[in-house]
């Protein structure tokens, strides 16, 4: 039986700075900056507004989880540690569908409360606590972090997110709050009791700003989801949903999604002039996340990248991460895609960076 390093655990619990292992295109573009370049990204104030929690546990937490599992139980499911090695090795995708297959080994060490939070905090410190790597900065000022509610046999989908929210609400209002997630896959009985808690933290004042809708780019029955998020946006819940994101999208999913009336879109990679033109003209904010769609193969260079689209047009856009564990990328890497001379970045300039900066910020959805 494989046994998880003991030194992962000692430094998650010696450090509150989790070290973060970045690698890949987002290294590379940090790693080609000057000292006063990548200054000027560490201090510039950044939102993070799409990042899925069980995408973005430090791998020496997801270690530590799984040997104090060990510990408690003697044994781990030969997937579970597989799936971590993997994880820890750094994957290679040939295509997106195979990154769904990477969570079954992470949901199996935060099916119950403690190690839930565990990792919720974990996320939380990583993108909002200064870090020496990142010369005492944080990598961001202000998270909203995104989860979808899991029921099992230790906590309900309601349980779920009072947890994450107790760590997300650990910070204040304009540091922190949380996106309840629908994953296309949900049948229409586990959506609706999704909204339903989540509108109910809301009117109890606890800090849900949103929902998202991701998962699978292609299963799931769009029309049935449109009434969920209805029922959100009546009650105030602002809302996001991955769109367009694999070149097999179904238009019509992509159309009916529009027709939610979204704040923001997440990928939004195959829309067509058409549907671009609407998005554009409908002001609504577009989460870009670099290092993942090269990674998933989604778009073949930065160059042919939407973001081009966007920036041309001045639309309000937010740099983002996605799921930092197996892209392994920060918030400020991605930012370093931007600044990074060609082909290694986009090769923008300070001051069209600072402004994308400001766009994201300008993005998040306020917590009323
Ligand atoms: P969780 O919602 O905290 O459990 O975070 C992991 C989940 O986020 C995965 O199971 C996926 O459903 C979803 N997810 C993460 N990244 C993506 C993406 O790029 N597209 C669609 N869904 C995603
Ligand atoms: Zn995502």
């Amino acid at each position: 039986m494989t046994r998880f390093p003991a030194l992962a655990v000692v430094i998650c619990k010696m450090n509150s700075t989790i070290s973060q292992c970045i690698a890949g295109y987002a290294a590379d573009a940090l790693n080609s900056l000057s000292p006063a370049q990548i200054d000027f990204l560490r201090k510039l104030p950044k939102a993070e507004l799409h990042a899925h929690l069980n995408g973005c546990i430090p791998i020496q937490t997801l270690q530590a989880l799984a040997q104090e599992r060990l510990l408690s139980s003697s044994s781990l499911p030969t997937e579970v540690q597989a799936g971590i090695e993997r994880l820890q090795n750094g994957i290679v995708l040939n295509e997106i569908h195979e990154f769904f297959g990477l969570f079954p080994a992470i949901y199996a060490l935060t099916s119950a409360p403690e190690p839930l939070a565990v990792a919720a905090r974990a996320v939380l410190t990583q993108f909002l606590e200064p870090s020496l790597e990142n010369g005492d900065y944080p990598q961001a000022a202000y998270l909203e972090l995104r989860s979808t509610p899991r029921e099992t046999p230790e906590m309900t989908r309601l349980k779920y997110i009072e947890t994450v929210l107790d760590e997300v609400e650990k910070y204040p209002a304009e540091k922190a709050a949380l996106i309840v997630s629908l994953d296309r896959r949900m049948s229409d009985d586990v959506a609706k009791e999704c909204v339903e808690c989540a509108v109910t933290l809301k009117k109890a004042g606890r800090r849900v700003v949103g929902m998202d809708l991701c998962g699978d780019p292609l299963a799931g029955n769009m029309e049935e989801f449109a009434k969920h998020y209805r029922t959100a946006k009546k009650a105030g819940l602002r809302v996001t949903v991955h769109i367009a994101e694999t070149k097999g999208s179904h238009v019509a999913d992509t159309l009916q999604l529009l027709d939610f009336q979204p704040d923001r879109l997440g990928h939004a990679t195959f829309l067509d002039a058409a549907q671009k033109d609407f998005v554009c003209n409908s002001k609504i904010g577009v989460e870009i996340c670099l290092s993942s769609n090269l990674l998933c193969k989604t778009v073949p260079t930065l160059e042919d990248h939407h973001i081009s689209h966007y920036l041309k047009h001045n639309h309000p856009i937010a740099i983002c991460t996605d799921d930092t564990l197996p892209f392994r990328n920060s918030l400020i890497s991605e930012y370093a895609l931007l600044l990074a001379a060609p082909p290694v970045g986009l090769g923008l300039r300070e001051d069209d960076v600072e402004r994308i900066a400001r766009m994201g910020m300008e993005c998040r959805f306020k917590s009323t």
